[in-house]
């Protein structure tokens, strides 16, 4: 097998995304059910040590270029801080960013960046509360948007925003919601609903695809192509410049940047460079894969850095070709949704 993190169709793994908890404050209806889910015991969960090490080993034997820590919800972990102080100490030029809620976030953003964040993707997908308290069914906007223009103020940006779009619920609201991006200088990135809720409530008909998104910004916007390089992100990135009303052409500058990330309709599969580790330290080569590989077990049974490394390997080398398994479709007529919802993933 050839080193790094590679897969039966040349892919190489860079980015590595690693879950710290499974448990959150919000329950997005995309996500999680009403009731939360069976959270996995504090043991089953890897301490900060082995979260260390296990990016110790994708770092220096495997090639990782790039972590991300994802959840559940990363802030409610209560030894977040000195988790972050260590990764940061181990690697002083790694960039490690989070994917998070930002309730709370307000409060812990200064200590985050001075722990060694390098910056912060917020889910964001409506700025009406009625609206974001019935998505999440918690009441926190308020929290939220506190949280996100803290990150800003702590120097963790870029500060991007994620927002999935759902049918009669938020999509109206999109271009308001990239009006509101826009002026504050957050790149906002709208994403098609995956079939990764926990209720399998997911259907085609009710997901707003790629298509859709551009057109329902393009009543008040002209998008062109971003001319910098994707570099294997999921978001397709286009600049934004207002649009001469009945026309279809652009007036004024280059207002910023707004991404879509589509994954169903225009999948990005054979460019993906992402590892994911749950919370459970158990490796997913993608978000669909059936096949989870226990490196937390080998882990604890006492394993050295290399067998680690080897099993890690092994994992990534049965990635599938693409989400569709075999071939690629979300919505294909075949497509069995996996048992894990995103939030037991990790985003
Ligand atoms: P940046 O480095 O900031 O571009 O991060 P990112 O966009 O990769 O990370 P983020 O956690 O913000 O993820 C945004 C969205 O991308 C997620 O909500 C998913 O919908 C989607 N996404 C991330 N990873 C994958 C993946 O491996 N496969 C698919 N299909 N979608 C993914
Ligand atoms: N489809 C697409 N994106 C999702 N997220 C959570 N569940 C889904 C889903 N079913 C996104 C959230 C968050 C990120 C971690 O994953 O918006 O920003
Ligand atoms: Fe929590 Fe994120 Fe899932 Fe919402 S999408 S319930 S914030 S883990």
């Amino acid at each position: 097998m050839p080193a790094g993190l590679v897969d039966r169709y040349g892919r190489r793994a860079t980015d590595m995304r690693l879950s710290l908890t499974d448990k959150c404050n919000l329950r997005c209806t995309y996500c999680m059910p009403a009731e939360g889910l069976e959270w996995l015991a504090k043991q089953a969960v890897m301490s900060a040590e082995e979260i260390v090490r296990i990016v110790r080993i994708g770092v220096e034997a495997l090639g990782v270029r790039e972590l991300r820590l994802t959840g559940g919800e990363p802030l409610v972990r209560a030894d977040l801080l000195s988790i972050i102080a260590a990764l940061r100490q181990a690697h002083p030029e790694l960039p490690i960013s989070m994917t998070t809620n930002a309730v709370g976030l307000d409060k812990k953003a200064a200590g985050l960046k001075a722990a060694g964040l390098t910056r912060i993707n917020v889910s964001l997908d409506s700025l009406h509360e009625e609206t974001f308290t019935k998505l999440t069914r918690r009441p926190f906007l308020d929290k939220v948007l506190a949280g996100v223009d803290a990150a800003w103020a702590a120097g963790l940006g870029p500060v991007k925003l994620n927002a999935v779009l759902m049918r009669g619920i938020n999509d109206a609201e999109s271009p308001a919601l990239l009006a509101w991006a826009l002026d504050r200088g957050y790149e906002l990135r709208f994403i098609e609903q995956m079939p990764l809720d926990a209720d399998h409530g997911w259907t085609r008909r009710d997901m707003i695809t790629a298509a859709e998104i551009r057109e329902l910004l393009s009543v008040d916007y002209v998008l062109s192509n971003d001319p910098r390089s994707r570099d294997g992100a999921p978001a397709e990135r286009f600049e934004v410049r207002h649009r001469v009303p009945g026309t279809n052409e652009a007036i004024g500058d280059v207002l910023g940047t707004v991404g879509i990330i589509a994954s169903v309709t225009e999948p990005f599969c054979a460019d993906c460079r992402r590892t994911r580790v749950t919370a459970e330290g158990k490796i997913m080569s993608c978000l669909f894969s059936r096949e989870e590989v226990d490196l937390l077990g080998l882990l604890r049974e006492g394993a050295s850095d290399d067998q680690l490394a080897e099993r890690w390997q092994d994992a990534m080398w049965i990635k599938p070709k693409a989400h569709g398994m075999d071939h690629v479709g979300l919505d294909a007529p075949d497509f069995i949704q996996p048992d894990r919802s995103m939030s037991a993933i990790g985003g």
